[in-house]
């Protein structure tokens, strides 16, 4: 292999100290011809590389990624090499999703004494960098491409018929909570909020507050980003079926204590998009009444009716939810609904699966310029619990700068995605929480169909005692086979 003088592209290596370092100096003392692209990162393992160190080498301009630890059962801190696998693998096969070709980025194995191994790694790699030539960036030719992917995407009709809740059992549910109470610090549900057509959440710590609950398809928050806080203490919860399965995913992770928490279950029929229910509402000066039917929602404003359809102004999430009922209750309040075998692909996951990397690109570079970094979608997301040690806020590390453009926004909702795999439950709260309607779930759900193939239909949530896949791992993977150098 010659060295590519004067050719250069800008690839990065992340070596491990122990190993793949060595092996790098191996090449090097027995003097074997290496391209000179790599610039070398030395990390104490290869455990310490973050995904994020990643994209943000390629989101920066780098034109190649490579990782490269101890092999399997070599690692020098005995599993850090193992964790690094699972991580590296899921983000494989996440960076197409942000447009990123996957060829781009590799890991590998080499140990101390494989001075070949590296020489033929470090070929190889360049190689392949430098037939797909210099890194596109972001932004490039957005407007063009954009054209040809189109924005007119029709939500899929429901998996079943989406209620309204009319008929649901409310008054057995306040009686459930009455019953409760006195054992609890505080209940959390929804409450009216500034008018009849919108809901806020309600904390019930009182016996007379239990008469301001309400249900049906105007509570869209996910009350259980608030369960965090009240830990130590004996709390209640009202759950749709996606809000319990953020509970489940806050109990795997030691979040909260199975004993201080109570879950009241009420079967959800469908929420409504709200987004697409102000729109149409357009600026008013008072809610005259909200009355539901049996197939959707009337809201009176000003004098003038307006009616929402759940078939037709139901959140995309509601549509193909499989898990109406909560997987985990201590008061189940009403029947749970039936639920067809085929649920169908999210509008979301769909968009991108439709498009080209150069589309994706795109698509991102337009949908990212609106972003107004409020951060609303991290403080919306019930597993987002750093709070306040976010990485985006830090400035030691300084992970982001204060740079308005969009590879920096777009970075943002990659630390977001990337920390939330095998963790987020769908519920779609970032997604709502967005100001400037953002379609970023579809980050979350690429992810989370990442997971779902990679660890043997592994979704979070669902099972209290199963621990998230990224949290551990098998010293022999099922689905992740090393790749051949040739
Ligand atoms: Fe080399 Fe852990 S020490 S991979």
């Amino acid at each position: 292999m010659p060295v590519m003088k004067g050719k250069e592209l800008r690839i990065v290596g992340f070596l491990c100290n122990w190993c793949s370092y060595g092996g790098a100096d191996t090449a090097g003392v027995a003097r074997a011809e290496q391209p000179t692209d790599l610039r070398i990162v030395r990390v104490p393992c290869s455990g310490r590389v973050d995904s994020l160190f990643i994209v943000k080498a390629l989101l920066n301009g780098a034109d190649g990624v490579l990782v490269s630890g101890c092999h399997p059962r070599d690692c020098h801190y005995s599993a850090g090499n193992f964790y690094a696998r699972r991580r590296l693998e899921v983000l494989k096969r996440f960076l197409p999703v942000l447009g990123i070709d996957d060829a781009r980025f590799e890991y590998t194995w080499v140990s101390a004494s494989e001075g070949q191994r590296w020489r033929q790694v470090v070929a190889s790699f360049t190689s392949r960098i430098h037939a797909l030539g210099k890194a596109p960036r972001l932004g490039e030719d957005a407007q063009a491409l954009l054209k040809a992917v189109g924005t007119a995407a029709l939500p899929p009709p429901p998996l079943r018929t989406l209620g309204t809740g009319k008929n649901a059992p409310l008054d057995s549910l306040k009686e459930a909570i009455k019953e409760k109470l006195p054992e609890l610090e505080c209940v959390i549900g929804w409450r009216q909020g500034y008018d009849a057509a919108h809901t806020t959440p309600l904390f019930i710590r009182k016996t007379e507050d239990i008469d301001k609950l309400v249900w049906g398809p105007l509570n869209v928050a996910n009350p259980a980003v608030y369960l965090p806080r009240f830990k130590g203490g004996k709390t209640g919860i009202v759950v749709k079926g996606c809000d319990a399965r953020s509970v489940v995913e806050l109990l795997q992770e030691n979040l909260i204590a199975r004993e201080d928490v109570t879950i009241f279950a009420m079967p959800c029929e469908g929420t409504l998009d709200m987004a697409r229910v102000n729109e149409k509402l357009g600026r008013y000066a008072v809610v005259d009444g909200v009355v539901r039917d049996e197939a959707g929602v009337v809201i009176t404003v000003d004098g003038k009716e307006h009616r929402f359809d759940m078939a037709e102004y139901a959140q995309n999430k509601c549509r193909g939810c499989v898990n109406p009922a909560a997987v985990l209750a201590d008061v189940a309040v009403g029947g749970a609904p039936e639920i067809p075998a085929d649920a169908p692909v999210p509008l979301e996951l769909g968009l991108l699966d439709a498009m080209s990397l150069e589309e994706r690109r795109a698509f991102w570079s337009s949908r990212m310029k609106r972003c107004l970094r409020c951060y609303a979608c991290r403080n919306a997301c019930p597993m987002c619990v750093c709070r306040d040690h976010c990485v985006s806020d830090t400035r030691d590390p300084h992970w982001m700068t204060q740079e308005a453009d969009v590879a920096q926004k777009l970075f943002f909702q990659t630390i977001h995605a990337l920390h939330l795999a095998g963790r987020c439950t769908g519920c779609g709260e970032c997604q709502r929480a967005c100001p400037v309607g953002i379609p970023i779930l579809a980050l979350r759900q690429q992810t989370a169909r990442a997971v779902e193939e990679l660890f043997s239909g592994y979704r979070p949530g669902l099972d209290p005692a199963a621990v998230p896949p990224l949290l551990g791992y098998e010293t022999e993977e099922q689905n992740i086979h090393e790749r051949e150098w040739k």
